[in-house]
């Protein structure tokens, strides 16, 4: 039994499964260029538009810009781990391929089932993100969507100043007696946003890549201005810096938080802002020269996001007082202590268009590991069925669409944020574990990356991964093990029976 739970995918199908074409396939039509625009379109979003305003709020001050170096490092280390395993194995399906090819079938469903955690309740992470935003915008203009359609199930919005805000936002010091109360009933703005982008990506790859690079820009675009708004504003007005700056890492308070152990509490939320370069992974089925473009893609988008991160929460942090940034449109509220009135406009439709590709990412990274999954007769056959006319795998699509549509309609972003956090941190754990693996077991393989200082990389990948995940709450482990358990039962129900793996292994023992 141990020895079916270990089987490995051999390479040879593998490789034949990356030379397959014809009409039943996903079409390779992506360059290096248009990865780095995935990853750059899958990484820049509610992390830093949303989440960062919440972390520096909450643990780490100013220091934020410090768990930015934090969870930088670690995405390094797996990214370097990641861009040698798509080199090797260039088919969809990402960290779930890796392991089936290493560490065998049951860590490689453990995997898969686990990037669940982290696309599908990514994209309703980010749904989340981009509700406040565009929520935000809509109350600018003087449209007000009914309040308790605008959050979660059971959150309290106080009217503040003539706009709807989370009460947990009000400035500090301000109470929230006396003023107009309403109890959220779900975030229907965060699940409709949700459904327009899966009806993009049933409609085809190739129009979703362009969509994303044309918005990959506008985003790039809004990143930079607020950059050279908030540091010019901050070159003339130094003291301003100087005062929201100091002390750099505030003392530690009751609660636990900031102090030096709020760095990596901070790093262990904001990591979020970092998850998706390895998504482009998953579209490698997709790309022209997956073996020479892969890491291009990988390590080209992680390194030009974590330079804008570490300057973008520098900026933000100096121009406003990090105990005001825990609202639902933070980098508009610094760009607003600018003076400059179009800025906050500007942000808020940048950070429309541009979470608006994270989701799109998001879902095509996870409908791509379902359909590898079904592929290998692991999950259901529905999962990879492909539209004969849009080629692409539509059910799948669809289905995880109205999966990822409910959830951020019913659940707080923090905590979804903290979910996907732990379940990318455990897949970043296994890819580094098993490219150490892979090299111990066929070292003679061809490379065309390489992880540097293996084994030292893997290694720093496992421990930083894991030191990260021990900084989350209590529960998010407790809702991680009970959905790896619902995932045993699905792989000990349906796919050890069905696994093509498994049949070929028997057949061949028959012949
Ligand atoms: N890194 C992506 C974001 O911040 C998931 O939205």
């Amino acid at each position: 039994m141990i020895s079916r739970l270990l089987r490995i995918k051999p390479m040879s199908m593998l490789s034949a499964e990356a030379s397959e074409q014809g009409e039943h396939t996903l079409k390779r039509s992506l360059s290096a260029m248009n990865l780095i625009m995935l990853g750059i379109g899958a990484v820049i979003g509610a992390g830093i538009f949303t989440l960062t305003g919440q972390a520096a709020a909450l643990y780490a001050g100013p220091a934020v810009a410090l768990s930015f170096v934090v969870a930088g490092l670690t995405c390094a280390f797996a990214g370097l781990c990641y861009a040698e395993f798509a080199s090797i194995i260039p088919i969809a399906g990402s960290a779930y391929t890796y392991g089936y090819a290493t560490l065998g079938e049951l860590v490689a469903w453990i995997i898969g089932w686990d990037l669940c955690l982290e696309y599908a309740f990514g994209a309703s992470t980010v749904a989340s993100g981009w509700a406040g935003y565009f929520n935000s915008l809509l109350q600018q203009f003087g449209i007000v969507f009914p309040p308790a359609l605008t959050t979660t199930t059971g959150n309290v919005l106080v009217r503040y100043h003539g706009i709807w805000i989370d009460k947990m936002s009000l400035p500090p010091g301000v109470g929230d007696a006396g003023l107009p109360h309403v109890t959220g009933l779900f975030n229907l703005i965060a699940a409709l946003i949700v459904l327009v982008v899966t009806t993009i990506l049933v409609i085809g790859i190739k129009e979703s890549a362009n969509f994303n690079s044309a918005i990959v820009v506008v985003k790039l675009a809004i990143v930079g201005i607020f950059i050279a708004i908030g540091g010019y504003f901050l070159f003339r007005h130094p003291q301003v810096a100087h005062r929201n700056w100091s002390p750099f890492i505030p003392p530690r308070d009751a609660s636990g938080g900031f102090g030096w152990r709020g760095i990596p509490k901070g790093a262990s939320r904001i990591f979020f802002a970092y998850i998706g370069f390895d998504a482009v992974s998953t579209a490698a089925q997709e790309a022209r020269r997956p073996q020479r473009d892969m890491p291009v893609g990988i390590l080209g988008s992680l390194g030009v996001c974590t330079i804008l991160y570490i300057v973008v929460s520098l900026v933000l942090t100096g121009l406003v007082s990090y105990k005001t940034l825990n609202v639902s449109a933070p980098v508009a509220l610094g760009i607003d202590a600018t003076g400059v009135t179009w800025g906050s406009l500007l942000v808020k439709i940048g950070a429309i268009f541009g979470l608006a590709t994270v989701m799109l990412v998001m879902l095509l990274g996870q409908t791509r590991v379902f359909y590898s999954m079904s592929k290998d007769g692991l999950f259901w056959k529905w999962a990879s069925a492909v539209h004969p006319r849009f080629r692409t795998p539509w059910i799948t699509t669809i289905v995880f669409g109205l999966f990822a549509a409910i959830m951020p309609a019913i659940l707080p972003i923090d905590k979804l944020a903290d979910l996907v956090n732990i379940g990318t941190l455990l897949a970043f754990t296994i890819v580094s574990a098993g490219v150490w693996v892979l090299r111990v077991r066929q070292p003679e393989l061809h490379r065309p990356f390489k992880t540097p200082l293996v084994p030292l990389v893997p290694i720093l990948g496992v421990a930083s991964a894991v030191y990260l995940m021990t900084q989350l709450a209590l529960i998010t482990w407790e809702v991680m093990i009970g959905w790896l358990i619902l995932g045993l039962v699905i792989y000990f129900g349906y796919s050890l029976k069905h696994s093509r793996v498994q049949q070929l292994e028997k057949m061949t023992a028959a012949d």
